[in-house]
Order: structure tokens, then C-alpha cells, then sequence
């Protein structure tokens, strides 16, 4: 097994649950996105086994892959959800998520967007400012409701992950300082508008280590007990998302051992506990399908060309991020080192470097754990469409998004001369 419910085949092929990579490419084309349901399932639902004593509120965090059916998937499972805009809570509606489940993160919230998600009675307001307390406040109070209400505490800890996705440090713009959150619960609890719920932090992505949850967590319980001191009596604990998958050779802290190190923190303290994973749910559960174009044997690199690109799957591009990429049918022979590399025209369009692969031209590559920030993150750049999108169970494949056609990229423009 490769990545969950991904074997190979004696006759050489990848099946995906119980569906070739090979017929997906046949039937709905490349480059395809392919995510496996059980995947996705078990995945959630591991959170739910190993944190079964404290029984959170697990609310994926809808960037990493917002595709209807995979909300409506975990939806179904009783997932609630982390949302970062209005749109976000828009394709929960409309995948069927509850939305009493919904909190809503981001450090710049329009009005527009609360005032949206105060209509839908969302669970909490992840609050990042002070200037945005008062807004949420303002439009609560003109809303004749209280807005349920967490600060997001930057605890000040170093996840120790890629700088662009560490959030938890005081250089990063997330949160309000812990210094500064004694005062700023005072002030929300004296105002109209607002019902001040819970406290949250969220330290980082592609976390592998559980230490710094734990520091995290103890700089957050150190300010409930100050605040119920001085009469200010919190709901809910959120730690966050971020724990890592394996994309290379990462060691993951196991799942127990973080519900264990989570749940003997809050221990005694009477805290609903709330939970953000995002990569963690979706990440190995999906791969892109691509197809090599060309082969180009180069002076100094060999390069595989292929139909995929940095629109499609930015993360090596943006973070210089490992995913790993296996033929869909295995050849004999001596492998070639190949730089895989897409049609875009930049220097930094690249999926993989250096990999050990035995290929012809027209065979079918799987970059795998792109589940995760995959097609939530593409763009079309250079006029490329974005890749469809197939849900494999067991041994069907369902198209759950449509390739995105020309007449599509234009839709909104006009012609003006
Ligand atoms: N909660 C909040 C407030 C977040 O900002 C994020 C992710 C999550 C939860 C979910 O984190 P996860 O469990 O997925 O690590 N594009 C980057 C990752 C950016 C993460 C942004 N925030 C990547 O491709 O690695």
C-alpha cells in the first residue's frame, strides 16, 4: 500500500480502492484529482475513535479541500466546520452541513461576512483583533442578537514547520497577543453584542510534533483559570488543526497520543473541546492523476513532462513541498532520474525533482497526498482550466466535479475596446 486504499496490482497496476488509475484517465481524462472515500472516512473518523472520552466538536477546516461531496461526505459523518469567508459557508450550506456547527476563523472579516454568518446562527466567531470585536459587536447589536464569540490566542510557540505555514509565533499576523487577552475578554464581556464562548489558538500546519501543542495548550489554560478568577467563565477550548501527515519520511505523533496529551491538559477544567483538522482529514485521501507529455532528456536533467502543472498542484512551487509520485503502471527496466515538471510557462513549475521513475511517453503518473491544499488551491494561470474531480468508493467512480471548460475561464469578462 502506498497511501491508504492505494495498492498495486500483480499485472503492474494502481487500483484505488477497488478502481484502476488507469480507467479513471480513460473515462474522465488528465489531469484529474482522485480522492478515495474510505479514506476520507476513516480518516475523520480516527479523531472521533481516539478522542472518544472528551468527545469534541471536530470542525474541518474547509481550505483544505471545500468540494461539495467531500463536505456533504463529512457532513454526513458529523463533522462540523472551520470557514475562513462567506463562500466558505455558502458550500457548507449547500453541501448540507449544519450550520450550528460552523466556526469561523480569519483575521479580516468583511461585514458582509459576519453579518452572514450571524443570520445562519453559526457556533462561534474565532476573534482576531480588537478593531474586530468591535465590528462583530456592531453588527450583532444592529442584528438584535449576541454574537457567540473565541479569541484566537497567539500563544507564542514555535511549531516547527515550513515559515509560511507556521502561524503560532508573535511575528505572524494571527490572533491576539496573550499579553494583551485578559483585557480584551473584560472589554467583550461588557458589551451588548457579543457572548464571549470560548478561547482558541491555531499554532501551524504540517505540525509532527506534539510538544508544541502542548506548550500551546498550557499558555491557554493558564489564561482560563485568570479570566474564571476574575469572574469571566469559558465554554470551549479549540486547539486548532494542523497535525501533519507523512508526506516523505515524517514521523507523525499517533493519534492517541494526542487525544491523551490534549485530554489530560484539560482535564478538570470543564471545557467543551473543539478541534480544526484540515490536511489531516483530506491529505492522504487524495492523488492528481497526470500524464507524461514528453520525455526530454536535458544536459544536466532528464524531464518528464506532464499534463499537470503548478496551477493544478502549487505546493512544491509555494513551499518547496515533497509529494510523491508513482507510475501508474510499473515497467521493468533500469529507472532514469527525472525532474517532473508541467506545461506552465516558469521555471518554478515543478511537481517533483529527482525521482527515480521508468517511464515512456503517454504513461500515467499519481502525485499522491494532494488531497489536501490541491484543488482548493489552483488557479488558471496561463488559461488552464482546473482538473476534474472523482470520488472512488469501493469500486466506483463517481465524477464529483467537472473539468472546467474555456466557455467557463471567460464567463465573467467583457470585452471592452
Ligand atoms: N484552523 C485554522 C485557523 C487554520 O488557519 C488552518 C490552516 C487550519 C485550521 C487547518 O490546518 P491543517 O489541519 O490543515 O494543518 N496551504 C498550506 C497550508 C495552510 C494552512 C492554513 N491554515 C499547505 O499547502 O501546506
Amino acid at each position: 500500500m502506498l497511501t491508504p486504499h492505494l495498492n498495486r496490482l500483480s499485472d503492474g497496476e494502481l487500483v484505488y480502492e477497488g478502481v484502476r488509475l488507469a480507467d479513471i484517465a480513460r473515462q474522465f481524462g488528465t489531469p484529474t484529482y482522485v480522492y478515495s472515500r474510505a479514506t476520507i472516512v476513516e480518516n475523520f473518523r480516527a479523531y472521533q475513535s481516539a478522542f472518544a472520552a472528551s468527545k469534541p466538536l471536530i470542525c474541518y477546516a474547509v481550505k483544505a479541500n471545500s468540494t461539495l461531496s467531500v463536505l456533504a461526505l463529512l457532513a454526513s459523518e458529523g463533522a462540523g466546520f472551520d470557514i475562513v469567508s462567506a463562500g466558505e459557508l455558502q458550500r457548507v450550506i449547500a453541501a448540507g452541513g449544519d450550520a450550528s456547527k460552523v466556526i469561523f476563523s480569519g483575521v479580516a472579516k468583511r461585514s458582509e461576512e459576519i453579518a452572514l454568518a450571524l443570520s445562519h446562527n453559526i457556533h462561534c466567531f474565532n476573534v482576531e483583533s480588537e478593531a474586530e470585536l468591535y465590528r462583530v459587536n456592531e453588527i450583532a447589536i444592529a442584528a438584535g442578537k449576541r454574537a457567540p464569540i473565541a479569541f484566537r490566542i497567539n500563544p507564542d510557540v514555535d511549531a516547527k514547520t515550513h515559515p509560511y505555514i507556521s502561524t503560532g509565533l508573535k511575528s505572524n499576523k494571527f490572533g491576539v497577543a496573550h499579553l494583551d487577552a485578559v483585557r480584551l475578554y473584560m472589554l467583550a464581556a461588557s458589551m451588548r453584542g457579543i457572548e464571549v464562548h470560548g478561547i482558541e489558538c491555531h499554532i501551524g500546519s504540517q505540525i509532527t510534533e506534539l510538544s508544541p501543542y502542548v506548550d500551546a495548550l498550557r499558555r491557554l489554560l493558564s489564561l482560563v483559570d485568570d479570566l474564571s478568577a476574575r469572574g469571566i467563565h469559558l465554554h470551549h477550548i479549540d486547539v486548532g488543526g494542523g497535525r501533519g501527515i507523512t508526506y516523505q519520511d515524517e514521523t507523525m505523533f499517533s493519534m492517541n497520543d494526542f487525544a491523551q496529551a490534549v485530554e489530560r491538559e484539560i482535564a478538570g477544567h470543564h471545557l467543551d473541546l473543539l478541534l480544526e483538522p484540515g490536511r489531516s482529514i483530506v491529505g492522504d485521501a487524495g492523488l492528481l492523476l497526470t500524464r507524461v507529455e514528453f520525455l526530454k532528456p536535458g544536459e544536466t536533467k532528464n524531464f518528464a513532462l506532464v499534463d499537470a502543472g503548478m496551477n493544478d498542484l502549487i505546493r512544491p512551487t509555494l513551499y518547496d513541498a515533497y509529494h510523491p509520485v508513482t507510475a501508474v503502471l510499473a515497467r521493468g527496466g533500469a529507472p532514469t532520474i527525472y525532474d517532473v515538471v508541467g506545461p506552465v510557462c516558469e521555471s518554478g513549475d515543478w511537481l517533483a525533482r529527482e525521482r527515480a521513475l521508468v517511464l515512456e511517453q503517454g504513461d500515467l503518473l499519481a502525485v499522491l497526498c494532494a488531497g489536501a491544499y490541491g484543488m482548493t488551491m489552483a488557479s488558471n494561470y496561463n488559461t488552464r482550466g482546473r482538473p476534474c474531480e472523482v470520488m472512488v468508493d469501493r469500486d466506483e467512480a463517481h465524477l464529483i466535479r467537472e473539468r472546467e471548460r474555456f466557455e467557463d475561464l471567460i464567463a465573467h469578462e467583457r470585452i471592452i475596446i
